[in-house]
């Protein structure tokens, strides 16, 4: 195995790119997989099975909107006999209570719902769809099955004012666990990023009502606040070190070191159509391009942090300076870390005042085929 790395521990199955939702901060690649693309259900069977016995033992079943899918239980079953725990990351549109008991039968163990907003109507205009209401109605769903359920919340200039009534509605609606995540600018949220990028104080202020909130509610709802790596100098780990402890499966089969990675030039992912998971993990060019230290360059090289941050993020540092294998911009140390400081220093960034206008977004599109079986 290269670079003393272990197996992975988690598969983010990206089911399908098809998703009713517009999200401005979209995590799917600019070029999204057709559906007729998409893995078949037997080729999930196999991927999870394969999984399973290489020690793989939670996978989060996204997209997309996984509901899309109509094999989806079947899919979590394939999961279970693999003795794999499923979490279903859904925006909640079109789940029903007859859905959700055939998910439950198949050995679903837990959900995280997306939202955008505590208020309604902003929320759907962020989403760019009317799906507030659903989203209502799946909480409720997923408290009555018991099942643990986790609220998931993108954060940026247009909700980061709203996190106090964001826990609020995630403790009313039962969450066990409130994930709050500024974004992080890459993809979609790079095209948008004139729109969604907060200033400095509304950072700050949000991050003062979390600390408050977390301790109030120490004991009974876990807050996650995941910090914006623009704005302290400060790269983040990014996957855990690439090809370090998880893998992402797209909805075509491509095997990924982390997410985003689909746009590095030159990578050539490798696909469980084509490959074992064995091998891709271990052995493909992909997985170990980045992996461990050695490919890293100064000033990451002789740094006391490269063992804990890895560097930070390929692909912010790809967008940014075009080249993957520089430091993360994000980090002070970066020679390119005035790419971030310009931006989160711009008077935008520094001084806007809320409220502020409704950003008009660059809104992704879904693929248009209809999925496979359907
Ligand atoms: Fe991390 Fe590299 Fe910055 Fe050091 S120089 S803190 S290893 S990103
Ligand atoms: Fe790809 Fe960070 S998002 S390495």
């Amino acid at each position: 195995m290269s670079d003393g790395h272990g197996r992975p521990w988690a598969l983010l199955a990206e089911l399908t790119h098809g998703c009713p939702l517009h999200c401005p901060y979209c995590s799917n690649p600019l070029e999204l997989a057709r559906r007729s693309q998409e893995l078949t259900t037997d080729e999930w069977r196999d991927v999870l099975r394969q999984a399973g016995e290489y020690g793989v033992v939670q996978t989060h079943l996204s997209g997309g909107e996984p509901l899309l899918r109509t094999d989806l239980a079947e899919i979590v079953a394939a999961a279970d006999v693999a003795g794999i725990y499923t979490q279903l990351v859904t925006s909640g549109v079109g789940l029903t209570e007859a859905r959700l008991g055939a998910l439950v039968d198949a050995g679903l163990r837990s959900v995280q719902l997306s939202v955008q907003h505590a208020d309604a109507a902003r929320s759907d205009r962020i989403a760019g769809h009317r799906a507030f209401a659903a989203k209502e109605r799946a909480a409720a769903l997923i408290r009555k099955t018991g099942l643990p359920l986790g609220v998931n919340v993108v954060l940026h200039r247009d909700n980061l004012d709203a996190v106090n009534a964001i826990v609020d509605l995630g403790v009313a609606w039962g969450a066990e666990r409130i994930e709050l995540a500024n974004t992080q600018f890459y993809g979609w949220a790079l095209r948008n990023r004139e729109a969604l990028l907060p200033s400095r104080a509304q950072l700050a202020s949000a991050g003062a009502v979390i600390e408050r909130r977390r301790a109030e509610l120490a004991g009974t709802t876990e807050l996650v606040w995941v910090v914006p790596d623009y704005f302290d100098g400060v790269a983040k780990p990014c996957m855990g070190g690439w090809g370090a402890v998880s893998l992402t499966i797209a909805p075509d089969g491509t095997a990924l070191p982390c997410p985003a990675a689909s746009v590095l030039p030159g990578l050539d992912p490798p696909n469980v159509r084509d490959r074992r998971l064995e091998w891709i993990w271990e052995s493909s060019p992909a997985f170990n391009r980045y992996r461990g230290t050695a490919w890293m360059a100064e000033p990451c090289r002789s740094c006391p942090r490269k063992e804990s941050d890895f560097g930070g993020c390929r692909c912010q540092a790809y967008a940014l300076t075009g080249d993957a294998a520089r430091t993360d911009p994000a980090c002070a140390l970066s020679p390119d870390h005035g790419l971030v400081r310009a931006v989160a220093d711009s008077p935008r960034g520094a001084h806007a005042q809320a409220p502020l206008p409704h950003p008009t977004y660059d809104a992704r599109a879904s693929p248009a085929e209809p999925l496979r079986g359907q």
